[in-house]
Formats: structure tokens, C-alpha cells, sequence
């Protein structure tokens, strides 16, 4: 396993990191999923992505469970907040700030997490009050570093302007399927030290090419989840998924799984210092975090890019 800075910050990321959205304290059984997280650390995994609203809190205990036994300075954590608890809460007002914070440092089993993340932008809440509210978390020692998912770049422009606590990392969803931030959110955050730490590399798994197109979707896969797959359904079109197939014969080629090769292109980008994968079975974890170290060469890239939208 690679790693890279993350941003301006002193904090090492491993090219390929854990998230633990719909999949642990959620759709995967407790015995899978610490499974693999175990075969993350073996594999050299040291950063675990989470969200207080993953599982309405369930992610976060599970992976406070998991990881107490582990010294705390060997794994990066990172959490979020902004969406709806189910008590209701949400957002990113001073007081939700302080009082989610603490409810996922008690779940997390720690006194600090290594990045703390607004889930998305909240516009009924004065920019000036977030940052304050981020601020005082992280010289109150309860958050290393802080970031933000999904903003756009006028957003973040106007946060940098803010006195205090500076953005290290931007999570945005970024994969062969979503080039979105390459446009704006990655030249901005590259000039003012801001790390991407990419969601859903793999289109959900999409990009492994399980999914063929007018076929049904493969049993025990995201899609065929009664408690995952609502997201992924509306992606599953035949377009898209003929185009993953014709990635096929160019990864074999090189060598590489096609998830290997979707992970291995996110990382060619020096913007991004970390793909966040999910992963529902430990071989999963193994076979992504071997995409960490490959280089594709420039004609491999064109010839991927253009494979996938057939021309
Ligand atoms: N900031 C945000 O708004 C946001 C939003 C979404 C996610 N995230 C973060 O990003 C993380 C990853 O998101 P994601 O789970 O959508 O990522 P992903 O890596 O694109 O998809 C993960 C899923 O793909 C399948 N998969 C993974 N590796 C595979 C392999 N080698 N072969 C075949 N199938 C494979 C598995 O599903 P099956 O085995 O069930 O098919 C796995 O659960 C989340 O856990 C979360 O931390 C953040």
C-alpha cells in the first residue's frame, strides 16, 4: 500500500481507504464486515471514512467497537455530519456542530477523530457560524483536521475567506462514471492545499463489472439488496453498463481487475490523496487495495476513456 499527504495537513492517507456507508453496523453482517476491516489493516489500509448518519449511528459503533482494541495513533478517522439523525437533528449550526461531535466521539470510542467533514453545505446556517463552531472543535483537540463533501467551489471559496480553521480534504463522488469535480472543485483545492478523497470509486461496484446489461442483477450484489441497493438501481442503465464491459479485454491486458483498473484511474489524479472504497467481503478489500501503486499509462487512460463511452 501507497500513501499520500492529505492536502496541507501532516496527516498520511492510504491510496486506498474504508468507508462504512450502507455496508457496516447496516447490510453486512457483523462477522463480515469485521472481517474486513481486519483485512484492511492487513493489507495496509490506515484510513476509515464514517458518517454519524451511516446507519443512523450504527457504522460509527460498530467501527468504535472494531478499532478500540487498535493503538489510536495507527488509523486515520474521519466522520461527518449535516443529514437528518433519526432524532431529527441535522445540519451544521454551532450548537448540531458541538453536539454531533460529541454523540460520535462516545460512539467511536475516542477523544478525537482526524477529520471532521460537513457531509454537504448548509445553507440555513451562517457560513461564518460553521467555521467558528469547526474551529473551536478542532482547538478544543476533539478534531484534528476539518473537511467538507460535496461543496461547490463558490462555497468553498467563500469558507477560505473565513478567519480560523482552514479545509485539508474535499470528498466528492468521483469515478469513471462521475468526472464532475475535475472541473472546478479539483484546480480550486489543488492551489489552497485541499485533498480529494474520492466516494464510490467503483459507481457502487458497477465498475467491476458485475452488472450486465438487460441481465439480472447478480444475487447477493449491492443492486439485489433490499437495504443497499436503493441507490444504485437508478445507475444501472444498459448504456452504462455495455460500456464497463467493453473495459473488460483492456484491464485483462494490463493485468488488473476491472476494479483494479477503475480505483487504479481515480488515483492517477495528484489531486487525490485517497479512493474510499466499500466493501462487503474481505476478498473485495484485498483485491481494491491492490490497485494502490499502479501507474496506467497516458494510452491505457485514453484508451479506458474512451472504451467506456464508445467511441
Ligand atoms: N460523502 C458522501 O456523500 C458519500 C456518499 C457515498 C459514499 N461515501 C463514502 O464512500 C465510501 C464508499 O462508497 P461505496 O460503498 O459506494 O464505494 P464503491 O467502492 O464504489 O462501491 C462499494 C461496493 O462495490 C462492491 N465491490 C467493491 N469491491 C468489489 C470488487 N472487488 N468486486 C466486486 N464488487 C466490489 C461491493 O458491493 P456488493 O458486493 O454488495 O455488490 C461494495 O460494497 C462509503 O462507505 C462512504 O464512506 C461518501
Amino acid at each position: 500500500m501507497r500513501y499520500r499527504k492529505l492536502g496541507r495537513s501532516d496527516l498520511q492517507v492510504s491510496e486506498v481507504s474504508l468507508g462504512s456507508w450502507l455496508t457496516y453496523g447496516g447490510g453486512v453482517s457483523r462477522e463480515q464486515a469485521e472481517a474486513c476491516v481486519q483485512r484492511a489493516f492487513d493489507v495496509g489500509v490506515n484510513f476509515v471514512d464514517t458518517a454519524n448518519v451511516y446507519s443512523g449511528g450504527a457504522a460509527e459503533s460498530f467501527l468504535g467497537e472494531v478499532l478500540s482494541g487498535r493503538p489510536r495513533a495507527s488509523y486515520v478517522l474521519a466522520t461527518k455530519l449535516f443529514f437528518p439523525m433519526p432524532s431529527g437533528d441535522r445540519g451544521l449550526s454551532a450548537a448540531q456542530i458541538e453536539k454531533q461531535l460529541d454523540a460520535s466521539l462516545g460512539r467511536l470510542r475516542t477523544d478525537h477523530v482526524d477529520l471532521y467533514q460537513c457531509h454537504r453545505f448548509d445553507p440555513h446556517t451562517p457560513l461564518e457560524e460553521t467555521m467558528a463552531a469547526l474551529t473551536r472543535a478542532v482547538r478544543g483537540g476533539k478534531a484534528r483536521y476539518i473537511g467538507f463533501s460535496e461543496w461547490t467551489a463558490g462555497q468553498v471559496r467563500d469558507a477560505l475567506a473565513l478567519a480560523g480553521e482552514r479545509f485539508v480534504s474535499s470528498q466528492p463522488q468521483y469515478s469513471l462514471l462521475w468526472r464532475e469535480p475535475e472541473a472546478e472543485v479539483f484546480p480550486l483545492c489543488a492551489r489552497e492545499g485541499i485533498g480529494q478523497i474520492v466516494w464510490s470509486p467503483l459507481a457502487q461496484g458497477i465498475l467491476a463489472g458485475k452488472y450486465l446489461p438487460g441481465q439480472p442483477v447478480p444475487e447477493g450484489s449491492r443492486a439485489a439488496s433490499p437495504g443497499m441497493g436503493q441507490f444504485i438501481q437508478r445507475r444501472l442503465d444498459p448504456a452504462t453498463l455495455a460500456g464497463v464491459q467493453r473495459l473488460r479485454p483492456i484491464a485483462a491486458e494490463i493485468g488488473l481487475t476491472l476494479s483494479q483498473l477503475a480505483i487504479a484511474w481515480v488515483l492517477r489524479r495528484p489531486e487525490v490523496s485517497s479512493a474510499i472504497i466499500g466493501a462487503t467481503r474481505p476478498e473485495q478489500v484485498e483485491e481494491n487495495a491492490r490497485a494502490s501503486g499502479v501507474v496506467l499509462e497516458a494510452s491505457v487512460v485514453e484508451r479506458v476513456e474512451r472504451a467506456l463511452t464508445g467511441h
